[in-house]
């Protein structure tokens, strides 16, 4: 790799931010954020070194699953603004060097959607084959994604007496991609967006999107929906030589590299980890790093463009689903031990700071990480300054609060009558009073700070996106050591779990001589003896990125 490969597979060393416009900032004072607000705050976000701005769903919708519920693909929700100030925001951003994503939501429609309307008004109607209807649920229903709000995956209509298959919620139908109809559809929305400047999509509840099984026999079933993922990806890549499909696979490894479209590479650009977030927790939980560094041990290696999704928090529950239960416990215990922080028997409805208790020594330490992990980061709105949730709001709301820039009313975000806010602002501990963006731009030791340190740096370190990961052994079970390394040099990132400070002891490989590995994040550095090794000192929960320096190094530090 040269280092101005990084502008062409720009996705594998961006810093992506996720945002909901509806919570962000309200510039019309209705209560609820918009285009507008947003796009006096791509400014912001440039400062902090995003590179890439991910757009939650945006579309007009009944609302009943924070926008997840499209009843138009062609539109701009009316309360958020239209598709003038759509394309103004994405023209400031990309002038600010910030690429903007869409959530592409195609596994289902809102039920008030007119297509839906149409397809269950009757049998005979053009758009009855755009959504998935049986006589009867098949034998053995999928489970419901949504244990507890929902029952099943069938929902019967009584006006034409059949069943329509919905993987999500009730009012959500899933599309039929067997249709050729919808399969076109589907295109056609990404090149509308795309010809409005976005630069690819975060891909909703992938393996839903394809998998046929629920169709009836003899409906023209998709030989092999793959086909139809990786149709839509040269789709993608003709219109858009830049664009990326950033997929939401949260399943084991070998189907994440199916969805990758294997050797070829040809299906998704990226996708999330969520092996390695879950197991991140179960690691903090324990103060023991080894169940992270086997998760990201057995992460194959994926083709050279494809690429992995680091994340520590989204806008859902942070899921536990893919440990097992007796380690699932263990970080409910740890991080969210009262039934009303839960949900879905499988997750956790906080954000990272209040679970990790507002001790800053940790809150570091995991942004740290995430930085610094093999792969692209990934920040939901206002994990830069700490915010914490509501738990009242009872659900996956409780994440969704509004963006705090300020300790004034309502935290900055509108100048409604707070009954009026599209969400209540987090109160207490975490109220925009005490956490906000305003007081910490001008505090050099806050948390925002750090991050914008940590993205910095990331950003000069193109080894994280693109080098070869290594596990490096030393004996404390509490620390985690790695290394990256390519054609742009090598780089090691420490990280303590334990309260307890440390001094790591480690051998690098490929070393005859004394050797400088510089702090990237402080001043300092430490020395290799002949044979590579170096001992290293941790603070509790400490961290160091050192860069090595090799004979006739011309990098900058
Ligand atoms: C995944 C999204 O992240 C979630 O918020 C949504 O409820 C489901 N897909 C259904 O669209």
């Amino acid at each position: 790799m040269r280092i101005t490969d990084t502008s062409d597979l720009w996705w594998k060393t961006a810093v992506i931010y996720c945002l909901d416009v509806e919570t962000y900032l309200d510039w019309n004072g209705d209560g609820t954020g918009d285009f507008e607000g947003l796009s006096h705050r791509i400014d912001y976000l440039a400062e902090l070194g995003v590179t890439c701005l991910w757009l939650m769903p945006f579309y007009p919708t009944p609302n009943r699953d924070d926008g997840y519920d499209i009843s138009d693909y062609y539109g701009v929700d009316p309360r958020l603004g239209h598709l003038g100030d759509f394309v103004e925001v994405v023209r400031t951003a990309r002038d600010r060097g910030i690429r903007v994503i869409v959530d592409l939501v195609v596994n289902h429609t809102s039920d008030q959607h007119p297509w839906f309307r149409a397809s269950r008004s009757s049998i005979d109607s053009p758009y009855r084959d755009w959504y998935v209807w049986r006589d009867e649920p098949p034998e053995h229903p999928e489970a419901t994604a949504f244990p507890g709000e929902e029952t099943g995956t069938w929902q019967y209509d009584a006006k034409t007496r059949q069943y329509y298959l919905h993987n999500f919620y009730h009012f959500q139908p899933d599309l039929n991609v067997t249709n050729p109809l919808v399969r076109d559809e589907v295109a056609k929305v990404m090149g509308f967006w795309l010809q409005l400047g976005v630069t690819g999509f975060r891909v909703d509840a992938v393996p839903f999107f394809l998998d046929t099984e629920g169709v009836e026999p003899g409906h023209g079933q998709l030989k092999n929906p793959l086909a139809f993922l990786k149709s839509l990806r040269a789709f993608l890549e003709r219109r858009s030589g830049e664009a990326i499909l950033l997929g939401e696979v949260n399943l084991s490894r070998p189907k994440q590299l199916t969805y990758f479209g294997g050797d070829d590479a040809d299906g998704l650009t990226m996708q999330f980890d969520f092996i390695g977030m879950e197991n991140l927790y179960l690691s903090l939980a324990r103060q023991d790093a080894r169940p992270l560094a086997s998760a990201l041990a057995k992460r194959p290696v994926l083709p050279p463009a494809a690429q992995w999704a680091n994340f520590v928090r989204n806008h859902d529950e942070l899921t536990l689903d893919k440990l097992t239960t007796a380690q699932r416990d263990e970080v409910f215990a740890a991080f969210g031990p009262e039934p009303e922080m839960q949900m879905y028997g499988r997750g956790i409805i906080r954000r990272l700071a209040p679970m990790l208790e507002g001790d800053p020594r940790r809150i570091r330490m995991v942004y740290s990480l995430l930085f610094s992990m093999p792969g692209t980061p990934v920040l939901f709105y206002g994990q830069e300054i700490g915010m914490g949730e509501d738990l009242s709001r009872g659900d996956r709301e409780a994440v969704r609060t509004p963006m705090q820039w300020t300790h004034d009313a309502n935290g900055g975000f509108s100048s409604a009558p707070a009954p009026k806010l599209a969400a209540p602002v987090v109160s207490g501990g975490y109220s925009p009073e005490h956490v906000n963006v305003a007081r910490q731009r001008h505090d050099r030791d806050s948390l925002l700070h750090l991050i914008r340190r940590l993205i910095e740096r990331y950003r000069a370190s193109a080894e994280i996106g693109w080098g070869d990961f290594t596990l490096l052994d030393q004996p404390d079970h509490a620390i985690l050591a790695h290394s990256m390394s390519g054609d742009e040099g090598r780089m090691l990132a420490v990280h303590n779990f334990s309260a307890e400070p440390a001094l790591v002891s480690l051998t690098l490989d490929g070393i005859d001589e004394p050797t400088k590995l510089i702090d990237l994040l402080q001043d300092g550095h430490a020395t290799t003896d002949d044979h590579g090794r170096v001992e290293l000192s941790l603070d509790a929960y400490g961290y160091r990125w050192l860069r090595q320096v090799s004979p006739g190094e011309k990098r900058l530090f």
